[in-house]
């Protein structure tokens, strides 16, 4: 059975770019989109052009150059800003206009000062002008994760009308449970008419670390774009990771959901980001952290070392990390030892690595980490005979 497509939307060149400190000039940009582009994303959201001059210049070169992605630009529900991305996005091949507001009462009292009906025609005033420059728009519900869902279904509703081509459910806080941002799909899905005319999408905050777990939750109930950055940077604890969510669907076929996405270049792709932007990735992240496939437990080093899929879930190759590795320190055991000796050029008989492995340990309780070079000294001190080594 064919799988379902759940569209990429990237946003690290936005969302992500609005992390403190990691603003990017234009010629980055440009680079960075190049990347996307072949990553395979279907839609790069390249910036927000009436923020400042140089985003519109960053906007409008992004469009010129992308060659398969879709290049949007964010607006706020508000004329000016619309027209100013059109233009940004004239040489786009194939443009988006994402314009929005805030739909929770939250929003609508204390930002807005508003009221609930008059949200609604500003939503649909926005979508209607939109739409006079580009045939693909998108509208975002800020807050829509804390939005009352019979009101957010009206939004909905009404800016479909008005021309919607996407529906993005943000769960901007990065408040809710998996459980409730599924539901919350489900119930649009079934109560808002003419759904089938629009696609819904995802676009997960990470404040309670749910991020992933939300968007995942989103395209089981139906959402068919999750909207996410590389290495799940973004605006505070940031956005739902784009290198985890490709990977889950993908490990978790019985969804029958997949994406476009080159998964080779998924782990480059996080690098380049992470240099550009200046943010180093934490070790332990997901997919692409450089502990992802490190293993150094003596047990799991064990298993690793016979069978691969004892202790990992991906081919590091499918991820374009050339191998796992195994490292050396004061937890490991013989097997380890044997195993990187036999890569820099020792291959130990059992009582060989018996009196290696006793030297190997003491130095391990003062290094944190044996490398390759402590290898040669950690043999060459352990008296055993060299020359019988192959
Ligand atoms: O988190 C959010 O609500 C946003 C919108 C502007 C799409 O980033
Ligand atoms: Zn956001």
């Amino acid at each position: 059975m064919s799988k379902d497509k759940v569209d990429i939307f990237d946003t690290t060149l936005r969302d992500g770019e609005q992390v403190p400190g990691c603003k990017l000039d234009t010629k980055q940009k440009l680079v960075i989109a190049e990347r996307l582009d072949q990553l395979g994303v279907d839609i790069i959201e390249a910036g927000f052009p009436i923020s400042s001059p140089g985003d519109f210049a960053s906007v409008e070169e992004i469009a010129a150059i992308v060659k398969y992605a879709r290049v949007c630009g964010l607006t706020r529900a508000v004329k000016k800003d619309i027209e100013v991305a059109a233009q940004a996005l004239k040489k786009a091949k194939r443009p988006r206009i994402h314009t929005g507001i805030g739909t929770s009462d939250s929003h609508i009292q204390f930002k807005f000062n508003s009221t609930r009906e008059k949200i609604i025609e500003r939503a649909v005033e926005a979508v209607a002008y939109a739409k006079t420059f580009v045939e693909d728009v998108e509208f975002y519900a800020e807050d829509a994760g804390r939005t009352d869902n019979e009101y957010l279904a009206r939004v909905c509703e009404a800016v479909i009308k008005a021309g919607a081509t996407v529906l993005n459910i943000p769960d901007t806080t990065g408040y809710c449970l998996p459980e409730e941002y599924g539901a919350k799909m489900k119930y649009l899905r079934e109560n808002v008419k003419g759904i089938d005319k629009a696609v819904l999408s995802c676009h997960c905050h990470n404040d309670l670390g749910l991020a992933t777990a939300n968007s995942i939750a989103g395209v089981i109930n139906g959402a068919r774009q999750i909207e996410c950055t590389i290495n799940g940077i973004g605006e505070r604890a940031g956005n739902t990771s784009l290198e985890e969510v490709v990977m889950i669907l993908r490990q978790h076929p019985h969804l029958n959901l997949d994406t476009n996405i080159n998964s080779k270049l998924l782990y480059s792709t996080s690098q380049m980001v992470s240099q550009k932007m200046g943010m180093p990735v934490q070790p332990n992240k997901a997919i692409v952290g450089s502990n992802a496939f490190a293993h150094s437990s003596g047990i799991h080093q064990d298993g690793v070392i016979k069978k691969r899929e004892t202790y990992e879930i991906i081919d590091p190759e499918d991820v374009g990390v050339t191998e796992s590795s195994i490292v050396l320190t004061a937890r490991s055991g013989r097997a380890a030892l044997a195993y990187r000796a036999k890569k820099v050029g020792y291959e130990l008989t059992k009582v060989q690595l018996d009196k290696v492995y006793e030297e190997f340990l003491k130095f391990a309780d003062v290094k944190k980490e044996i490398l390759d070079e402590d290898i040669h000294e950690i043999i060459e001190s352990s008296n055993v005979n060299l020359e019988s080594l192959a």
